[in-house]
């Protein structure tokens, strides 16, 4: 019967087909040790020359690295460790010999696994990652499903800007003129939770950032609930539930690729609610005790600025320095208005402050939400809209909301490989994505 690695333990004292690729093979005297996957998991073989017919023993010889097979044989527990299995190899049938495979077992550089992320996908280590992604979605899938959201899709061509000009991707659009890339599905989920109550869009969407650092990539994943009736509040209460579901979900269902990461999952499992919830004000405070600058670029290098001053957006060691007192997720609302996008709302008691709520990760991993409750006023909208010189009449449609029955809403926007790169410790983004998208790399 043919098997999937991942379910080998249900299997033990049976006889059983896998179909994958040679990892990697020893040899010993009479024996042979080859290590199969099938990209649900590793097994260890032992192919036993007086056990198997002479062809088996010799095609084993022959297998290259990355060769496709299928292999029959029994599952027996591995006689010293806990929970592995190995396979008794009876028989061999060889799909295809792999030419030699540019990516041994040992160390390569950067660069030369990116140029080759097509076969890096298969990676034991990358194959993990690739898994854990997989089970973050549908967790996240399941929580709107559960508690009433209306999977809303919104378009990719848009005619307009959601999160400032600055980083839009254009394309000719026929005889339409300019198409650009959606930053955001925001708006149009406004439309959506308007009409349906409760909404939530997860697609791509596009950043044309000039910015090569470890948590940006130009084409990502982005998750956007959107909530009639619901203020700032309501919008925090959602996003501790939520990621609470979210992580704790991941780390039951997917403990053995988090081991295999290394993962310290003691720091995820305190990711439960309530999160700590902190002013702008109160995150810049910590930076002027913490002594740590604004660093702004000059033409002959970099200029720090102390102490912290009011109204800047963070950067990564500022977030880092912000979060380094909690041990789970910081929402950080009330924003200096002028550093936040044009639909947010501002603040009754101090209309200097946008409604806005930034999550940042523990240990370091930086901004995974960013939300807020939308300016819901026509006027007030209207007046943004000319502040941030946006073109009216691609947002006809938008300010139209704000015509028909308008009421107070909010939502927010949770990038996935933020979240895959926090939840599996990863250095770079670059592996949390299947195909990354940076400034300087559009292939494979
Ligand atoms: O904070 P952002 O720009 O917010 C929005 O786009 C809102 N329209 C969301 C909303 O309220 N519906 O982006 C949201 C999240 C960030 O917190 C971050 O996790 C992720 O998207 N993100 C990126 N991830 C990877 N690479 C980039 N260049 C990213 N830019 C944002
Ligand atoms: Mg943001």
């Amino acid at each position: 019967m043919w098997v999937y690695i991942e379910k080998i333990r249900d299997f033990v004292e049976q006889e059983v087909t896998i179909k994958g690729w040679l990892y990697n093979i020893r040899s010993a005297g009479k024996l042979m040790f080859p290590e199969l996957r099938d990209g649900t998991g590793l097994i260890q073989g032992v192919v036993s020359k007086k056990e198997v017919s002479e062809k088996v023993w010799e095609d084993f010889g022959k297998l290259t690295q990355e060769s496709s097979v299928i292999v029959k044989g029994l599952i027996t527990r591995h006689p010293k460790k806990e929970d592995v299995y190995e396979l008794q190899v009876k028989d061999l049938e060889i799909v295809a010999i792999a030419e030699p495979y540019p990516i041994t077992p040992k160390e390569h550089g950067v660069d030369f696994l990116a140029d080759r992320r097509h076969l890096w996908l298969r990676s034991p280590r990358q194959s993990a990652i690739m898994r854990i992604r997989n089970e973050i979605i549908q967790s996240i899938r399941e929580y709107m499903y559960n508690n009433g959201f209306i999977l809303f899709d919104t378009p990719i061509f848009t005619p307009n800007a959601c999160e400032g000009t600055s980083t839009l991707f254009s394309t000719d659009y026929f005889d339409l003129g300019k198409a650009y890339l959606s930053q955001s599905g925001q708006l149009y989920a406004e439309a959506g939770a308007l009409a349906l109550g409760k909404v939530y869009t997860l697609g791509p969407t596009f950043r044309a950032e000039n910015s090569m650092t470890r948590r940006h990539i130009t084409e990502f994943w982005m998750m956007e609930p959107e909530m009639a009736f619901f203020d700032l509040n309501d919008n925090m209460n959602l996003i501790e539930d939520f990621l609470e579901y979210v992580v704790q979900r991941v780390i039951k269902n997917k403990k053995q690729e988090l081991d295999f990461l290394g993962r310290d999952l003691s720091k995820l499992e305190k990711v439960k609610k309530p999160f700590p919830r902190i002013t702008y004000n109160e995150a810049v405070e910590i930076l002027r005790k913490k002594d740590i600058p604004l660093i702004r670029k000059t033409e002959n290098g970099e200029e720090h600025i102390r102490p912290f001053p009011y109204g800047e957006d963070f950067g990564a060691p500022h977030e880092e320095a912000i979060v380094e007192a909690f041990d789970k997720p910081v929402m950080v609302h009330r924003w200096p208005a002028e550093a936040k996008a044009f639909y947010m709302k501002r603040d009754p008691e101090n209309p200097k402050l946008a409604l806005g709520v930034d999550v940042l990760a523990p240990e370091g991993f930086g901004e995974i939400i960013g939300g807020s409750q939308r300016e819901d006023n026509l006027d007030f909208l209207l007046e943004r809209i000319e502040e941030h010189q946006l073109p009216l009449e691609e947002f006809g449609w938008y300010v139209d909301l704000r015509r028909y029955g308008s009421v107070p809403h909010s939502g927010f926007g949770l990038g996935i490989e933020r979240v895959v790169s926090w939840l599996c410790n990863l250095e770079h983004i670059r592996e949390a994505i299947p195909f990354a998208r940076r400034p300087n790399r559009i292939r494979p």
